[in-house]
């Protein structure tokens, strides 16, 4: 029971700071895609820097390898002077409260092209500009662009705009520039216009003692305050069973007590009456011995 009510003040208190506290990773060039040797500058947006956000990565090589491991920090940027396939992974910044940004994924190719697709994701409704770029010539060569495998526009200039995007344009999307060669795939998420991503993930089970890891990429208010009210009315009604819980243990346990004391005292008036009694008997058995005459 105790445990419940902690966990619930621990999940209150992270909701709470995923509200104050939230980080935005960007990404410097505007890219999810990179030719071997470029430089990438990662940094987390924070709206409050006391919480003290750190940058993190997974790739084949590292897990939840920080900036230090990998690139140049300062403050709550990182850079990497000259990205290798090896940095090819997924990266993100998460806070010592436990709360974590919006993740991007990078790939790094020895191959020389890369399809310049956002690497946040898109609201429905917003246009977006695919760019398929060569490493060595202008970016201005004819390119196929393909999703999910099909090929979808063939584009004179390698800028692909697709107007008014809607959740159908969501996919995996790669380009080609002939006598170049295949970029590598990259998805685009679009987002619902009023909802942005779902919240939180799964609360712990109730038996674990580990502090609740929510993700805080932007929650739209309705849901945030749905989350919330949810999780705080819970809480109060556990608050609440347990102070009754608490009140009726300490009442009964009051009650037993004295019924222990009357019950005592009971014994003790009745003993001091049958000692008075036995005594009376014990006087009225040795008068009526001293009066019987032999
Ligand atoms: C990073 O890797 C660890 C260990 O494999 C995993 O638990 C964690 O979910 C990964 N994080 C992301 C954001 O992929
Ligand atoms: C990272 O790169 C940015 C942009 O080029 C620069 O302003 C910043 O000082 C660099 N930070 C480090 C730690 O090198
Ligand atoms: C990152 O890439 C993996 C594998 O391609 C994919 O499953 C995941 O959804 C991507 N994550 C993001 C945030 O794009």
């Amino acid at each position: 029971m105790k445990e419940t009510s902690l966990q619930c003040l621990l999940i209150l208190i992270s909701l709470l700071s995923c509200t104050t506290h939230q980080a935005r990773l960007t990404v410097s060039p505007s890219s999810s895609q990179f030719f071997e040797g470029d430089f990438v500058s990662l940094s987390c947006e924070e709206d409050d820097s006391s919480a003290g956000w750190t940058l993190r990565r997974n790739t084949s090589r590292d897990t939840r390898a920080e900036c230090e491991e990998w690139g140049e920090s300062a403050g709550s940027s990182c850079n990497i002077s000259a990205i290798l396939l090896l940095d090819s992974g997924v990266y993100w910044c998460e806070s010592r409260e436990g709360p974590i940004s919006n993740m991007v994924n990078l790939t790094v190719t020895g191959g020389s092209v890369i399809l310049q697709s956002p690497v946040l994701p898109v609201m429905e409704g917003d246009d977006v500009t695919l760019l398929c770029k060569t490493k060595t010539t202008p970016s201005n060569l004819p390119a196929a662009f393909y999703k999910d495998g099909s090929l979808i526009r063939k584009q004179p200039t390698g800028h692909m705009t697709i107007q008014h995007v809607s959740r159908s344009d969501e996919g995996l999307y790669k380009c080609d520039i002939s006598g170049h060669g295949e970029s590598p795939s990259s998805w685009i998420t679009v987002t619902d216009k009023h909802t942005t991503t779902p919240p939180p993930t799964s609360t712990p089970p109730p038996t674990s003692t580990s502090p609740p890891d929510f993700s805080c990429v932007p929650l739209s208010l309705f849901s945030l305050v749905l989350t919330v009210s949810v999780i705080s009315s819970v809480c109060v009604l556990v608050l609440l069973v347990l102070l009754v819980l608490l009140v009726r243990r300490q009442v009964q346990r009051k009650t037993e007590w004295e019924e222990l004391e009357m019950m005592t005292s009971r014994t003790a008036k009745a003993q001091v009456i049958n000692n008075s009694q036995s005594e009376e008997a014990e006087t009225l058995k040795q008068s009526q011995t001293s009066s019987t005459p032999h």
